[in-house]
């Protein structure tokens, strides 16, 4: 169930697929570029917590800091702030495509690939705040702590959600933000206070936030070691820490399709610390790919709009796939590699389509009746 930040339930409506308390944004409507608040995907591993932002404070801690500061929200709205848009993705996104396209199901929320959402986010550079703190040169790693009840599975307790962050991406362009598209951040998703990292698995953008513990050394988290980490045949060391996205690709509605009569496929395509460089339509299951036309803004960790016109010669089943390469070389693959818990299904998307009938040869040759929707 969704709250709004004073923990008053708020309705959802159509926009969403459920998945206990999590929702993910549907794509059979159309999605617009800046995700609005209220159909961005939420993935809470306990629930919101209610903030009295006046007694609030944001607690800068830890051996990597001179001395021990905190932030309430004016003082940190009194930095400079900046405003950004990127996404902010959830490493499982899509994870329901390993069993839809590979055929091996992965545990876990079964995501298709809605979790996923781009807003415009305003804040000021973690980097400012940990400096003003009197961050050391040998600082390491921070770790930032949401506010949250402590995530309790199978009766352990493995204490408030948090995450590693190393130095350099800390000190690059993670953000302390507090609006989302122009209004404070809804219960949801952070309220008053949350991390975004742009471009890196969502687990690393902590909501609510309460603490960041700034170290000399490395400390862990289950959240880096046990969870959000690839684990299985194949994975290990540093293979197997999860941070920058890979790039993704999907077609949007398509409308009705029809043979011999042109349509114009839409879609959009993303990836984490890049732009898109191209993406790439195939209508024939992956033999032969043509470029589509990209579209609007093409931010780096966001979302591109593309478009390409086609007109199918034949009525029947087809198979439209799309792919994405990014601004650092990485191209979709055919299949994304396995692991136990499904992360990152970046693969290229299949997309089942039906063509409907000339409805030029259906008229002349007097069918009655409206052809067959698309799929
Ligand atoms: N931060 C806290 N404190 N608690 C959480 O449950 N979920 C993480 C991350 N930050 C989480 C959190 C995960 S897994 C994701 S994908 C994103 O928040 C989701 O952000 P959203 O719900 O605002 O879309």
């Amino acid at each position: 169930m969704l709250r709004d930040h004073r923990d008053r339930p708020v309705d959802g409506g159509d926009w969403f697929l459920h998945h206990g308390t999590d929702v993910e944004t549907r794509w059979d409507e159309d999605v617009p570029h800046l995700t609005p608040n209220d159909r961005f995907f939420v993935r809470n591993h306990t629930r919101p917590p209610v903030v009295d932002v006046e007694t609030w404070r944001l607690l800068v801690t830890g051996d990597g800091v001179s001395g021990e500061a905190t932030y309430s929200l004016a003082e940190l709205q009194a930095f400079t702030s900046t405003t950004v848009e990127r996404a902010l993705e959830c490493t499982g996104n899509g994870r329901k495509l390993f069993a839809d396209q590979q055929g091996a199901a992965r545990p876990g929320t079964q995501w298709g690939l809605g979790a996923i959402g781009v807003a415009r986010w305003t804040g000021v550079p973690l980097r400012t705040g940990l400096r003003h703190a009197g961050l050391r040169d040998d600082a390491v790693q921070v770790m930032p702590v949401g506010l949250d009840d402590p995530f309790v599975e199978d009766g352990v307790d493995h204490g408030r959600v948090r995450r590693p962050l190393p130095m350099a991406k800390a000190l690059d362009d993670a953000l302390i933000a507090w609006e989302m598209n122009g209004e404070p951040l809804p219960a949801d998703h952070g309220f008053p206070a949350r991390l975004i990292v742009p471009g890196w698995v969502g687990i690393a953008s902590i909501k609510w936030l309460g603490e960041l513990r700034v170290t000399t050394s490395v400390v862990d988290s289950p959240w880096n070691t046990t969870w959000y980490r690839m684990h299985g045949e194949g994975w290990s060391g540093d293979d197997a820490v999860l941070d920058v996205m890979p790039p993704k690709s999907i077609l949007d509605v398509t409308g009705r399709l029809e043979a011999g009569r042109m349509s114009v496929l839409r879609g959009r395509a993303w990836s984490g610390e890049a732009t898109v460089s191209v993406v790439e339509l195939s209508t024939d299951g992956g033999a032969t790919w043509q470029e589509t036309t990209l579209t609007g803004p093409n931010e780096p960790s966001s979302w591109v709009e593309w478009e390409h016109a086609w007109t199918p010669s034949q009525a029947g089943p087809h198979e439209l796939v799309t792919r994405a390469t990014d601004s650092r070389g990485r191209r979709q693959p055919v299949q994304a590699p396995l692991n136990d818990d499904g992360y990152l299904f970046w693969a290229a998307i299949r997309h089942p389509v039906t063509v409907a009938e000339s409805s030029l040869v259906s008229s002349r040759a007097g069918t009655p009746g409206r052809p067959p929707p698309v799929d």
